[in-house]
């Protein structure tokens, strides 16, 4: 019998399920192969004792429309960074990838799948070079990964953004508010810059683009008739003002390295009452609704197919490299330019200049 390993890893992200059960899906198919899940990305396989399970077509039923992952994930530690107190009590970090590739050729592990985003690749890229046969799976809401068309997560994050904005745009409109959504988004405002569009808003930041608080108060203003009219604006979590710095907080949690960005709308809403904003404003934090829930149809069907192609590239040898949707086509990119660049929203992007034409405001 010849096994693979599946995990998922970083942040969950509708469709990680829909990705697990076409694995098993197609592996089911051959006769000669088992699939094993490794609980909470690879501590499952780092843990004493270990905490890997058989994903069998029983396990994977019917979960192609569930959110989150069945094997869950973490987006803290991991085999180059795995936690642990110093002898005088401090946490550090220990680098328990070689322990942990042992542990998979015990295991009779034959491949791996690493379903995560872009900290997660340059994890697979590194087992790779130590010598595992592992193959990635991209995978994030914010469609930050410069190597493949799209991501499933990230249609559904939009979605539920959207129809954030609806529901905003109606008791804006009743009370004659200027009403702030903040999105996700770290360094990227895909999110931001499609729900703004989709939902109809005025105004979008995001941090590619530091906005200046004088014009987007301008704006604001030319959508009021004397007090009567409403503004939406919407806010990726990641954007500043023109020469400030990104709105964070500081996180205790023990391995966790990335930063937690918090309070981008509060922030806004200052500054621009500083800057003379006379109008009522109400803000809105989406944060985690927008990935959690059921994945929109296009998500279960990029997912189901990333799946597949994932296990077709374990059977044909193709280590190293990550699932890339290229359209019309499912296929792969060499881990090393999958990380290489991000994808960042420029500003000669067709979206955001469309989003300029119907008047969509970037605060620049
Ligand atoms: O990278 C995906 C993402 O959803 C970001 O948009 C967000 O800043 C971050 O993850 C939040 O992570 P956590 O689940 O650790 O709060």
């Amino acid at each position: 019998m010849k096994r693979v390993l599946v995990a998922t890893a970083g942040g969950d992200c509708p469709g990680l399920n829909a990705v697990i059960r076409a694995i098993v899906k197609r592996a089911s198919q051959e006769k000669d192969w088992e699939v094993l899940g490794s609980i909470q990305a690879f501590n499952g396989v780092l843990w004493e004792p270990t905490e890997v399970k058989v994903l069998d077509e029983k396990a994977v039923a019917g979960i192609h429309f569930q959110g989150g992952t069945i094997i869950e994930t973490t987006n803290k530690g991991g085999p180059f960074a795995w936690p642990v107190k110093d002898k005088d009590g401090k946490w550090t970090t220990a680098d328990r990838s070689d322990e942990m590739i042992r542990k998979l050729m015990y295991m009779g592990v034959d491949a791996v799948i690493n379903i995560g985003g872009d900290g997660s690749q340059q994890i697979s890229q590194a087992l790779y070079e130590k010598g595992l046969n592992i193959i990635g799976v991209p995978k994030t809401i914010d469609n930050d990964l410069s190597a493949t068309d799209s991501t499933f997560g990230f249609q559904t994050a939009v979605q539920i953004a959207t129809e954030s904005v609806d529901k905003l745009v109606t008791t804006a409109a009743s009370h004659n508010r200027v009403m702030i959504l903040e999105v996700m988004g770290r360094n990227a405002g895909w999110i931001a810059m499609n729900a703004a569009v989709a939902g109809g808003a005025e105004i979008c930041l995001i941090p590619e683009i530091p906005y200046d608080v004088n014009k987007v108060l301008e704006k604001i203003n030319q959508r009021f008739i004397r007090d009567r009219g409403f503004t939406i604006i919407v806010i990726a979590e990641g954007a500043r003002a023109i020469g400030k710095d990104i709105s964070k907080v500081e996180t205790n949690e023990v391995g966790y390295k990335n930063v937690k960005f918090s309070g981008a709308a509060s922030r806004l809403e200052q500054e621009l009452k500083e800057a003379g904003l006379k109008h009522d404003v109400r803000k809105a934090v989406l944060g985690h609704i927008q990935r959690g829930g059921v994945p929109i149809a296009y998500d279960r069907v990029l997912a189901t197919q990333f799946g597949v192609h994932a296990f077709q590239m374990v059977m044909d040898g193709k280590f190293g490299e990550m699932v890339s949707y290229q359209h019309p086509y499912i296929t792969s990119v060499p881990f090393k330019d999958a990380i290489k660049k991000p994808n960042y929203v420029s500003r000669d992007t067709a979206l955001m200049r469309n989003a300029r034409g119907v008047g969509i405001s970037f605060g620049d």
